[in-house]
């Protein structure tokens, strides 16, 4: 049993994509998923149109929902491995959900634009992954058309992030005249062929570096020559300062037309760390081979119309979880049964029997479960809570139909436990006007949107001048509250929490206020 268990851990990857928006994130998601052969081929193969319509059904709706509604995971079996791809919210606007996900992987591939290398959001959610220590492999996408240097966007990650870049392969011709690229590890050249629209998998051209000599002539001799160049000035590959987070291999791909993602899987199987032991609240770690644990990093409802249930999506972190356990959860100390339990990608929803460390698995009907809960069998444990983030954007929410006061209310509840928005409220604005608190703007659309179809509530919603966020100590509310340009407001979990207008507002309260009466929010 033991071994087994180390086993099962040990052939699992468990990543997601960061990037920046139109970078080609659905795009390498449906690559990959097309690797993993879980969409039908035939439906894949009508060219560009038909073939987005596939998996990407339900990004659509995410996009125009503006949230992600699966957020779930694609697992599927890569040769002796099984990979689990976590979904991040598509959409341009940060939402806490992201966040949340990261809190949930083992490993993260940073996806950027050849011809924007690195953009804000980018920047943001690498910052999330450092501090979270996570492993990074770096995929500079859409190669197959003119895009910076190479060498640029090497120099870019050293310099804007600071994280030492790794290639891992190397383009072979200039912007129009692509070849392949150099799979550093085996010498060989990576023949780039493109195939109509990408629809199916390209059949990747291996050829040894005498063939690609033969072949590519100067071409490819320039390329050997820069890789050498850049080898002996420190950049050959390193595995443990990739697994410190500290170098990022780099990799260089089309996910339009499926070039380079076979090897962007492959290195995660080979390089990327499988799941380990997890921290608890205490500092111990959780070995993958003791009984089952996990943590919700996802509660969703009104996932599909038809299902009208709450699901809590949880990364198993140890253990082998069998559908219908009984598991004890351990904010409540109270059993949870698990009868139904599925794996969820997009639309489709298959029931899981078993699940193993770094697998993800969505329990329906799972009302008492909350983001940042654990549950375990037999040994208890509780994982740290997943980092909320500081609120950047305020909006007071009222009903616009006094007559719906209660669907109103419990409208807000649910929104405020699965974590769409944090519900902040006082007694000056009264229970009838909560302040809604987002790490992005998006999020206001989204409650008003769901408020409407999930709770026939139709709200009104009033943007505050407020932008920043700060815990406030009891001592001082009355010192705060009031202010100008500031207000002090309670979370449903009790913590008092208080706004400003600007940098400068705060800056001159908090210089009337006893040292560290004002904290940050952020608990990363
Ligand atoms: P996102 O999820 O990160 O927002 O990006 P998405 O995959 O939607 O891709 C954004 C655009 O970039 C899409 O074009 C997509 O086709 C294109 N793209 C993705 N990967 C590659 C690549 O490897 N090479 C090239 N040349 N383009 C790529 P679009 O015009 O916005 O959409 P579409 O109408 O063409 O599908």
């Amino acid at each position: 049993m033991t071994d087994d268990l180390t086993a099962e851990a040990r052939r699992r990857r468990t990543f997601a994509v960061i990037s920046h928006p139109d970078a080609g994130k659905s795009t390498l998601t449906e690559a990959i998923a097309l690797h993993a052969s879980v969409i039908d081929e035939a439906g894949a193969v009508h060219g560009k149109a038909g073939r987005r319509g596939v998996v990407s059904d339900w990004m659509e709706m995410e996009r125009s929902r503006g949230i992600s509604i699966t957020s779930a995971a694609l697992r599927f079996e890569y040769g002796d491995h099984v990979v689990n791809l976590l979904d991040t919210p598509g959409h341009a606007d940060f939402s806490e959900d992201t966040y949340r996900v990261l809190a949930a992987v083992d490993s993260a591939v940073m996806l950027l634009d050849a011809a924007k290398g690195l953009e804000p959001q980018t920047l943001k959610l690498f910052e999330v992954c450092r501090t979270r220590g996570l492993p990074i492999v770096t995929f500079v996408n859409k190669w197959d058309r003119p895009g910076l240097e190479p060498l640029q966007l090497l120099d870019e990650l050293v310099e804007r992030l600071g994280i030492h870049p790794m290639p891992l392969t190397w383009p072979v011709g200039v912007a129009g005249d692509f070849r392949g690229v150099l799979d550093v590890r085996t010498g060989e050249l990576v023949e780039f062929a493109r195939t109509p629209g990408g629809a199916t998998l390209a059949g990747v051209q291996r050829l040894d570096p005498d063939t690609a000599k033969h072949r590519h002539g100067e071409v490819w001799a320039t390329a050997v020559e820069e890789y050498e160049l850049l080898r002996e000035s420190g950049h050959g590959y390193d595995q443990a300062a990739f697994l410190a987070g500290a170098a990022t291999p780099v990799m260089f791909g089309a996910a339009v037309v499926n070039f380079g993602v076979n090897d962007l899987l492959r290195v995660l199987v080979d390089l990327a760390p499988a799941p380990g032991a997890r921290i608890d609240v205490d500092g111990q770690p959780r070995a993958v081979d003791t009984p089952f644990s996990g943590f919700v990093f996802k509660v969703q409802s009104g996932m599909d119309a038809a299902h009208r249930d709450r699901m809590a999506f949880v990364r198993v972190c140890s253990g082998r979880f069998t559908r219908g356990m009984v598991v004890t959860h351990a904010q409540s100390g109270k059993p949870f049964a698990t009868k139904y339990a599925q794996a969820v990608f997009g639309r489709s929803r298959e029931t899981v029997d078993h699940a193993y460390p770094g697998d993800v698995v969505g329990l329906v009907n799972a009302a008492v479960l909350r983001v940042g809960d654990s549950l375990y069998d037999e040994q208890p444990v509780t994982f740290p809570p997943i980092p909320k983030f500081a609120p950047e954007h305020f909006a007071v929410i009222r009903s616009h139909d006094p007559s719906r006061a209660k669907q109103f209310r419990r409208g807000i509840e649910q929104l405020d436990q699965e974590g769409v928005v944090q519900v902040l409220v006082s007694e000056r604005r009264g229970a009838q006007a909560p302040v809604l608190a987002a790490v992005g703007p998006l999020q206001f659309e989204v409650v008003e949107e769901r408020m409407r179809q999930e709770f026939s509530a139709r709200v009104i919603l009033e943007r505050l001048d407020y932008s920043l966020a700060r815990r406030v100590a009891p001592e001082v509310h009355a010192d705060v509250d009031g202010r100008r340009g500031a207000e002090v407001l309670q979370r449903s979990d009790g913590v008092l929490v208080a706004v400003f207008t600007d940098r400068w507002r705060l800056g001159s309260i908090a210089g009337d206020l006893p040292e560290g009466s004002l904290s940050s929010l952020l608990t990363l």
